[in-house]
């Protein structure tokens, strides 16, 4: 007996609309990926993706963990970012959040939860350098807020690897964004912090910078 039989049912149905849609996909497909973007997201069940942005296979290279957090000792994450980035050639790298986020709610309580405490407590410092500015808002704000500033300290983590800077030395066209999601409508939102160049990083973070 096949386990979870209505999954792989729709995985044939899936695999028929699209084929109907455009014959040939999967052997195309088979001989090779060339995705212009990097997606670094949640691993929330509500956000797919190729899904919300409507891509298809092939199209968006995608790394998602709890509350999408950029660490850098992450050998997971720096190995999928030095991937995409030297390899595949990604355009652009989005650091999607979202309003809601489980993580983000979790680390805005004293609970213990076990392990994850440790991945949250990444979160907790964010609060902390921001506690002013979140302790200043309605208290109904202050999730969506944390969960905008986390989005905005990811990618300023990305730009700061030796991945993204070395790109950059070398003149690779390389945009990294802040984007968020709203669980509540499913409309995504650009935090307007797209960052192109090493020069628009705090000068402290900035590497190989030649001194003459
Ligand atoms: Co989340």
């Amino acid at each position: 007996m096949k386990l979870l039989k209505h999954l792989f049912d729709n995985n044939r149905r899936w695999v028929e609309r699209i084929e109907q849609e455009n014959p040939g996909f999967f052997e195309r497909l088979s001989r090779g990926q060339s995705p212009q973007y990097l997606w670094i997201g949640c691993s929330d069940s509500r956000i797919p993706a190729n899904e919300v942005v409507g891509l298809l296979p092939g199209e968006l290279f995608v790394h998602r963990n709890v509350a999408n957090l950029v660490i850098h000792t992450d050998m997971n994450l720096l190995s999928v970012l030095q991937y995409a980035v030297d390899v595949l050639q990604v355009k652009h790298i989005i650091v999607c959040g979202h309003y809601g986020c489980g993580g983000v709610i979790g680390a805005m309580k004293n609970e213990s939860l076990g392990l994850i405490d440790n991945w949250l407590r990444f979160i907790k410092d964010i609060y902390q350098h921001n506690a002013e500015l979140l302790e200043a808002l309605p208290e109904d704000r202050r999730a969506d807020r944390l969960c905008e500033l986390n989005v905005i300290q990811q990618v300023a983590n990305i730009c700061h690897t030796t991945v993204v800077q070395d790109a950059w030395r070398r003149d690779q066209e390389l945009a990294v964004h802040g984007w968020i999601y709203d669980i509540r409508d499913g409309l995504l939102r650009d935090l307007d912090v797209c960052i192109s160049d090493r020069d628009q990083l705090p000068h402290i973070y900035q590497l190989g910078v030649r001194i003459d």
